[in-house]
């Protein structure tokens, strides 16, 4: 019953994150740049993949297959590898987002530029590539070794 609920959790986390990644694309597509909703989004996508970590760990050490199961899984290390490679991405566009949303308290018409733009939709596309890859890993790790 613990593992059932702990994997629930985890989906609905990670379908979470995966809705706010989607979110902020859609937001960055739009012709004017809402900075303070972009803030307040990525905060909460920051939020829940710290809980995705936290509930991710708990499943690894306290789940139904024991930490043996995952230490010496390729899969695994590959989906923690995409993780950490997501994570590090993520920092330019929290970067961004704060340049901007001090600008616009400094001038409330402020936009950023179109290479800006450019550059954060390269990074959010980017994560969505390889969040796609990271579920790809999952399925892989919980079906260790693939036969
Ligand atoms: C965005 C990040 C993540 C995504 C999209 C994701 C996705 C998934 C999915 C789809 C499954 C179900 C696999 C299946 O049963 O077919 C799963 C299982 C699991 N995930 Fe994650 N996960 C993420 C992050 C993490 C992290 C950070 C950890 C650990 C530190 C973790 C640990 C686990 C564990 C232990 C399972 C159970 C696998 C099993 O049944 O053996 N996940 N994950």
């Amino acid at each position: 019953m613990h593992d059932f609920g702990m994997a629930a959790l985890h989906h609905v986390l990670v379908f979470g994150l995966a809705i706010m990644l989607a979110m902020e694309l859609a937001l960055m597509r739009a012709p004017v740049i809402d900075v303070r909703r972009l803030v307040r989004l990525d905060a909460g996508y920051g939020i829940t993949a710290v809980l995705v970590i936290v509930v991710g760990v708990t499943r690894v050490l306290w789940g139904a297959k024991g930490w043996a199961f995952y230490r010496d899984n390729p899969a695994f290390w590959t989906k923690m590898g995409l993780f950490a490679a997501i994570g590090l991405i993520s920092i330019l566009p929290t970067v961004a987002f704060m340049r901007w949303a001090k600008a616009a308290r400094a001038n409330p018409e402020f936009q950023p530029t179109a290479a800006q733009r450019a550059g954060v939709l390269r990074c959010l596309l980017l994560e969505t590539g390889l969040l796609i890859l990271l579920v790809v890993a999952a399925a892989a790790m919980a079906r260790w070794p693939l036969v």
